[in-house]
């Protein structure tokens, strides 16, 4: 069996990548933060379908984690990402260290207005400035002609299109949609931190944007109504807290109160110390008929 590259460095990650570009190849990179699941792995195969090589980045960045965030216990389990990374036809897996991505003397962060005002932003301080900046590092480094994240962290693709527009970087960002378990909770390397007790709860929270959806579609024009609903379903369940419940505009992220024909409404919530988010798009009109106009 082939195995998976493992490249260290920035250094080696240039080399590499200027060769792939040389030899004609189009190059893909899905950045993660490691302990890879079915959503990555959904992520892995839809650009190897648009690309030649896919190069895996697994780097937990300390940047985008809070002090009394779960930066020390992230999951961990390198040799298990490179068997899926090689299962899905990943060519590379780019897991540079802590020092290779901020060495001593460090100082560049990038800073993205408005879009992190709501929602993950507004109860994570700094959290998008973190992503922001080692996704941008890892543009620099990868140098892909496309990448691709995934819509359950809908607020982040949105800040790194931003990135990737008003910096001119020449990089296409595709986006893909939620992957989920059978009971609807979408998957995501902190779901192993759920005692059994809250992952049977955790299915509340693709529950409650349900009922979110099922409001809209049946004609509540008031966002306010909405979300007294979605709060109310949080509130038949003991031992969960809300962090947010919104119905915000999906492409820039602010809460909107009369709702129009496309908006995405995005839950945060806890189940003992661990915070699990979701969101979906509701639209009220086929795209086809709202293009029209
Ligand atoms: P991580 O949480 O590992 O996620 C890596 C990518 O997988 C992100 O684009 C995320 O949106 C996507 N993803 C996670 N769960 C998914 C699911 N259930 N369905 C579809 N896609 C899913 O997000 C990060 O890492 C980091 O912030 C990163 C972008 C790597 C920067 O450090």
């Amino acid at each position: 069996m082939e195995s998976v590259r493992v490249i260290r460095t920035v250094q080696d990650m240039h080399r590499v990548a200027d060769r792939m570009r040389r030899d004609g190849f189009r190059i893909g990179l899905v950045p993660t933060m490691g302990y890879l699941h079915g959503g990555h792995a959904s992520l892995i195969r839809q650009i190897g379908r648009v690309t030649d090589r896919t190069v895996v980045s697994v780097f937990v960045n300390p940047a985008q984690f809070g002090p009394d965030e779960d930066f020390e216990t992230y999951p961990r389990d390198f040799e298990r990402d490179l068997a899926m990374v090689h299962a899905e036809g990943g060519s590379l897996v780019y897991a540079p260290s802590k020092a290779e991505m901020y060495p001593d003397g460090y100082a560049t962060y990038l800073e993205v207005e408005r879009l992190p005002d709501h929602l993950c932003g507004a109860s994570r301080p700094g959290h998008f400035r973190g992503v922001a900046t080692v996704v941008a590092k890892l543009f620099a480094a990868v140098k892909p002609h496309v990448a691709i994240f995934g819509r359950k962290d809908a607020q982040q693709a949105g800040v790194v299109r931003r990135v990737a527009t008003d910096l001119n970087l020449d990089v296409e960002i595709m986006i893909a949609p939620t992957v989920r378990e059978v009971d609807g909770l979408a998957k995501s390397s902190r779901n192993r931190y759920l005692t059994p007790g809250h992952r049977r709860r955790a299915t509340l929270l693709y529950g409650v944007l349900q009922e979110g959806r099922d409001r809209v579609l049946k004609g509540e024009k008031r966002a306010s109504a909405v979300i007294d609903a979605m709060n109310r379903r949080v509130s038949r369940s003991t031992g969960v807290a809300v962090d947010y419940i919104s119905a915000v505009d999906a492409e820039d992220f602010r809460p909107v109160e009369a709702l129009g024909d496309r908006v995405l409404l995005a839950a945060a919530v806890r189940f003992g110390k661990f915070r699990l988010i979701d969101n979906i798009v509701v639209e009220t009109e086929p795209r086809a008929v709202r293009e029209l106009r």
